[in-house]
């Protein structure tokens, strides 16, 4: 039998796909930078599955449930419950998102200028929040990560021998932890191995590292678990993650994406030793430890959206619906990371436009291209982000030229999907025609959130 999605749609938000003289009017407005679009100018809008999935009946009555008690409210500790619940870890503190809990912890963690932090690979904010308290980021994923050709079941793995091998190098005196992201967003949602999360845990026991996890789609991880590794195809989603949080000392969470809410983030630690020097950050910056800089309402609806999201038949739907974007893009030929991640579909824009050179952003000159196409809004993930090397300003080379289509969480329908493909398709169709891009306006910190561009055959003065 075919898949449905175990809901049904209670309201509805219009949208409305202008014309493509519009189309094309608009995101020259914008600067030809997708970030700088109106959403109502959007039909399909895929740039990221954070914060922008719909929120179930249970999550809109609990924000009305909601305890608006600035200290001890009842909806931290039916939060902090759950998170018990799921992890194990009783030291609980919410966040007002995944880098208001980055920001509170990488100080602990990099004690020292120059200390590294290890991981499979970072998330950009992540990344940035590591450099801040004066740490080096590593990213130690395995090499068929970067390969989107070849199948392998968990791409998101950390190299075990390059890992054991950093620290013999550098001294464990010198790491200040080993993260573990998952899923690994960066290298196209893919799923990490219970057994590569153990290998990792012991050799972090093994050297006395601090072991953590970035855990904004761990449930879509335990999902690819019970999928592809052997001896977890019957477990419950939930006790998959009791042992994979059973492996590390703590995790930080965006809940805008595995918690099914719009706003909100995590901090939880097995021992109060973290918890207490995190603490010490969040007063200041995120606000007292049972709010965290979200409202009550917000804290209760993240209580309820964290256990829905480990129900096998939302995981079953939604991961299903990824790959049902993947699919029928690989059956039409168009390159993506296979196989298809949990989140989003990841489209090698190297491979499909081999003509723009890296420092012409294939990816980006794609996203334009698919919004003028079908109004469907995407996002580059490959040199345009990784951006320049702060003391050179030279452009950092990146391992991959992605377009990523990012679906949100119980959003859209199949038909939309279809959309999606078909405009990716007309865009295949034409695509030795499609231009590279060049920086009009070139910000120097984060600039692909709002530099501004045209097309690189366009000469700078017309
Ligand atoms: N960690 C990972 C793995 C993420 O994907 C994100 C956000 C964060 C941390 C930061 O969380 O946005 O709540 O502050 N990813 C979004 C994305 C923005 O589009 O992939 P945040």
């Amino acid at each position: 039998m075919r898949f449905a999605e175990p809901y049904k749609i209670k309201m509805v938000e219009p949208i409305r796909l202008i014309p493509r003289a519009e189309r094309e009017a608009r995101i020259r407005e914008a600067g030809y930078n997708v970030f700088g679009l109106r959403s109502r100018d959007v039909f399909v809008d895929l740039l990221t599955d954070s914060g922008t999935g719909a929120m179930s009946e249970e999550q809109w009555a609990g924000l009305m449930r909601g305890d608006e008690a600035y200290a001890g409210s009842d909806s931290f500790y039916r939060l902090k419950e759950t998170v018990e619940s799921i992890t194990g870890y009783s030291w609980v503190i919410p966040t007002h998102q995944g880098r208001g809990a980055e920001q509170c912890i990488m100080p602990q963690i990099v004690t020292r200028p120059g200390m590294y932090v290890l991981g499979n690979m970072h998330f950009d904010t992540t990344r940035a929040h590591i450099q801040l308290a004066g740490g080096r980021p590593v990213d130690l994923v395995i090499a068929e990560a970067s390969d989107t050709e070849t199948y392998h079941p968990f791409k998101g793995n950390i190299d075990l021998q390059r890992l054991r091998a950093f620290i013999v190098e550098h001294g464990p005196e010198n790491i200040g932890a080993i993260i573990m992201t998952v899923t690994c967003n960066s290298a196209g949602g893919q799923p990490v191995s219970m057994a590569n999360i153990r290998a990792a845990s012991a050799i972090a026991r093994e050297f006395g590292i601090t072991f953590l996890f970035d855990t904004a789609r761990y449930a879509e991880n335990c999902y690819f678990i019970r999928q592809r590794e052997a001896g977890y195809e019957n477990a419950e989603p939930i006790a998959i993650a009791r042992e994979m949080f059973s492996y590390g000392d703590g995790l930080m969470m965006s809940a805008k994406k595995d918690a099914l809410v719009n706003i909100g983030g995590l901090l939880a630690f097995k021992h109060e030793e973290l918890y207490r020097a995190a603490a010490g950050l969040v007063v200041p910056f995120e606000g007292f430890l049972t709010y965290g800089g979200l409202a009550g309402r917000d804290v209760e609806a993240m209580a309820v959206g964290l256990l829905e999201a480990l129900e096998v038949d939302y995981l079953a739907a939604r991961i299903g619906q990824v790959a049902y974007l993947g699919e029928q893009l690989h059956e039409a030929g168009i390159p993506i990371q296979l196989p298809v991640g949990g989140h989003a579909v990841f489209v090698d824009a190297a491979k499909f436009l081999p003509q723009i050179p890296a420092d012409q952003f294939p990816g980006h000159a794609l996203a334009v291209e698919l919004y003028i196409e079908g109004g469907v809004r995407g996002v580059e993930v490959g040199s345009l982000m990784m951006g320049r090397d702060p003391e050179t300003g030279l452009q950092l080379p990146s391992e991959f030229e992605f377009l990523r289509l990012a679906v949100p969480r119980r959003t859209y329908t199949n038909n939309h999907m279809d959309v999606v493909v078909d405009a990716l398709k007309a865009v295949w169709e034409r695509r030795h025609a499609v231009r590279g891009i060049r920086f009009v306006q070139e910000p120097k910190v984060l600039r692909h959130f709002t530099a501004r561009f045209d097309w690189a055959d366009v000469p700078a003065v017309r």
